[in-house]
């Protein structure tokens, strides 16, 4: 599974990319609004640390200004994703720049129906956001493993990026049902690395070290 960084916090994407956890990056308004930057000027920095895929979103509602948005964004790299909302105007925005050969990922994606009618209009990476399914009582990663059949039982090649990833365990449920990809804080994934046993047992070993008197180094 990848491991794209949902931020436009470049020292933490720096970080994270220099041990090899960052395959992309996600970006939408709301984590544009947080980084307090100018959204090109940002997301030039970002497709400066990473070759993966790197998506900025459009930010109108009509198809043809988000067509002339998404282009004027893809300018910014080789690598950019132009990402667009799941509505109609975006599906038709998304099946004019992937017909431009440009990577489009289609965000907010609430069922199996949205995913299914978004692979058909060309779309390369689908996010269905789990975390907000879950605050609403519904099963976010449920759809997550509803859509990967769907798109297996046809051969869809549209790439299950899941998003609104707040847990380690959403991770893990997102790798057991096969997600292509998964986006997330970098506070979630560098949480990846935390287990209350390995603090547990280092502690030991780090006591039990220090009573035989010998150096390493
Ligand atoms: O990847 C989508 C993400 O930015 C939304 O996350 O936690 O606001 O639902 P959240």
């Amino acid at each position: 599974m990848k491991f794209f960084v949902d931020s436009a916090d470049v020292d933490a994407i720096r970080e994270l990319h220099d041990f090899g956890m960052v395959d992309g990056v996600t970006t939408n308004p709301s984590i544009i609004l947080k980084s307090g930057r100018d959204i090109m000027e940002v997301t030039r920095e970002i497709c400066s640390i990473t070759d993966g895929p790197v998506s900025a979103e459009v930010v109108s509602l009509k198809a043809d200004e988000m067509i002339a948005e998404g282009r004027k964004l893809a300018e910014i790299a080789p690598n950019i994703t132009v990402k667009v909302p799941l509505t109609w105007d975006g599906l038709k925005a998304c099946k004019v720049l992937s017909g431009e050969g440009k990577m489009v990922n289609v965000t907010l994606c609430f069922s199996v129906n949205q995913a299914l009618i978004a692979a058909k209009a060309g779309a390369t990476f689908i996010s269905p956001f789990i975390g907000r399914l879950d605050d609403i009582n519904l099963d976010g990663m449920e759809l997550i493993s509803d859509i990967r059949q769907v798109y297996d039982n046809y051969g869809f090649e549209t790439q299950i990026l899941a998003a609104s990833v707040r847990s380690a365990n959403h991770v893990t449920q997102c790798a057991l049902v096969g997600a292509d990809v998964m986006t997330a804080p970098p506070s979630v994934i560098k949480g990846l690395a935390s287990h209350v046993l390995t603090d547990k047992g280092l502690d030991q070993f780090v006591k039990d070290w220090a009573k035989t008197g010998q150096k390493i180094l």
